[in-house]
């Protein structure tokens, strides 16, 4: 058990995808999972490890904004040695080439600031995902037809951001979408030397205002999970 995980050791698998969401967690891991147990619950942060084609995979909520996703990506790899870790999650797409319900896999999460800030101080680390798994994860997009952009996005501390400025220049460079939560990962599994990835379903648009009806979500929050378990099992 650590501060935050109830597990036990060897509860954990080797292979860990996070959605923000702890009942989204729950959701990927009825769905696509066999043998399901609960593994976490500690302050509602609920965790399952179960097997996808025999394979044993951990789907565990990280909380939204990188703070909340570093304590846990920190906990399940020093504690629990997670070696792959994906971040599933919704994002907001930036360019009027992305869809609403278009799958992002970033290859790089620029930001403002991360909890890694203290490590790099005047250093601009560029956080970026595992090659093989994002090589992975485009091939079983593109097998799937689910219409998908591989490229940059945003890590945001703020969801609510008045600086229209700077959308403007993260447009500007090509930044397909924002979140909240990918940089910190992607500076963590460097930092540890494990595989990290993010797999984005687009909810909103910041450029058009379309949102992604609550209906559409199961269905592209679905296509999103399979590419994940496709790309780590690769
Ligand atoms: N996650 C989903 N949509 C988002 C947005 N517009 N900004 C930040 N994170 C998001």
């Amino acid at each position: 058990m650590t501060v935050h995980i109830g597990a036990k050791p060897g509860d954990i698998a080797e292979t860990v995808l996070l959605p923000g969401d702890p009942y989204r967690a729950k959701w990927a891991a009825e769905t696509f999972l066999s043998d399901v147990k609960l593994v976490n619950e500690v302050r509602g942060m609920l965790g399952f490890t179960g097997t996808w084609k025999g394979n044993r995979v951990t789907i565990h909520g990280s909380g939204m904004g990188m703070p909340s996703l570093s304590i846990y990506a920190n906990e399940l790899i020093s504690e629990y040695n997670a070696q792959t870790l994906i971040r599933i999650g919704s994002c907001g797409g930036m360019q009027k080439s992305v869809g609403v319900r278009d799958v992002i896999i970033a290859m790089t999460a620029s930001t403002l600031s991360t909890p890694s800030r203290g490590i790099f101080k005047e250093l601009n680390f560029a956080p970026c995902a595992d090659y093989g798994l994002l090589k992975a994860a485009a091939d079983a997009a593109e097998a799937k037809g689910t219409p998908t952009h591989v490229g940059g996005i945003y890590s945001s501390d703020v969801f609510y951001d008045e600086r229209p400025d700077l959308n403007e220049q993260m447009q500007r460079h090509g930044i397909l979408g924002v979140e909240m939560e990918a940089a910190e990962l992607y500076n963590l599994a460097a930092r540890y030397g494990r595989r990290a990835l993010a797999v984005l379903t687009v909810s909103d648009h910041l450029l058009t205002g379309e949102a992604l009806p609550s209906e559409d979500r199961e269905k592209s929050f679905g296509d999103m999970v399979e590419i994940a378990l496709e790309a780590a099992f690769a």
